[in-house]
């Protein structure tokens, strides 16, 4: 059995106060629940939010980090600062990270490796855009971005791996795959990491779903097979939307 792994993807958005408000109305509401938690706020509110949440049983990650350990790469974060506050989990990878600042799947090999090598639990994200799909190339680019975002990663260390497939026409767009389209693809990805490790690695992966995950949605993508979580963008922004989602089988 699969834990059940719920994460909010912050983005750009929550000054200090919103993101203190966010954090004290899910610390309330989420206590007591069984599936993982995560929210992942922006940079400035991370350490805010990870004392808010501090005892509870919702985790903190940062929504990106550097491929070097320090240097002069000017506006960078890297891992030793997110280790020097605390923070242990990571997104890797996001769409929005690939589409607006030309991360590659080279660079986020890279990124995932640091991360690991310092102790951190990823999330990974894959996922084609609306092109690639309606090119019928979605399997043959998720493929790719798996395969080389987990090159040199170990076995051992995949237990530190999240994945999270993104359809990138499904973000911010309301239009969610179909819980079918989308346990499709966790199906894909999961025989490419039973061809990378083998059937007990793949078993035990936790793939998310993320694209318009909403309170009226998730429950149906997370009874799928193989969506064992979620990675919600927009309705994490409000405690009772994400409460929603994340007590979506209560
Ligand atoms: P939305 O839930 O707003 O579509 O965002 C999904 C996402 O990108 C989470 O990382």
């Amino acid at each position: 059995m699969r834990q059940k792994f719920i994460a909010g993807n912050w983005k750009m958005f929550t000054e200090t106060a919103q993101a203190k408000s966010l954090a004290q109305g899910l610390k309330q509401n989420l206590s007591g629940i069984m599936h993982r938690i995560v929210v992942a706020p922006p940079f400035t509110a991370l350490a805010l939010v990870s004392d808010i949440l501090q005892g509870s049983n919702i985790g903190v990650a940062a929504q990106n980090m550097s491929n070097l350990e320090a240097g002069a790469r000017t506006g960078e974060i890297s891992v030793l600062m997110l280790k020097d506050i605390e923070i242990s989990t990571v997104i890797i990878g996001h769409s929005e990270r690939r589409q607006f600042f030309a991360e590659t799947d080279a660079l986020i090999n890279e990124k995932i490796k640091l991360a690991l090598k310092h102790g951190f639990d990823v999330i990974f994200c894959n996922g084609e855009t609306l092109a690639e799909r309606e090119s019928g190339k979605e399997v043959e680019v998720v493929t790719r971005q798996t395969k080389t975002a987990l090159e040199g990663v170990s076995a051992a260390d995949m237990t530190r791996i999240t994945i999270a497939y993104e359809p990138v026409w499904a973000i911010g767009t309301g239009k969610t795959a179909s819980p079918q389209q989308a346990n499709d693809m966790h199906k894909t990805i999961r025989s490419v990491i039973a061809g990378l490790y083998d059937q007990t690695v793949a078993n035990s992966t936790i793939i998310q779903y993320g694209g318009s995950v909403k309170p009226d949605n998730a429950k149906e993508l997370l009874s799928m097979s193989d969506i064992d979580g979620a990675l919600v963008g927009g309705a994490s922004l409000k405690v009772e939307d994400f409460t929603a989602i994340a007590k979506f089988d209560m």
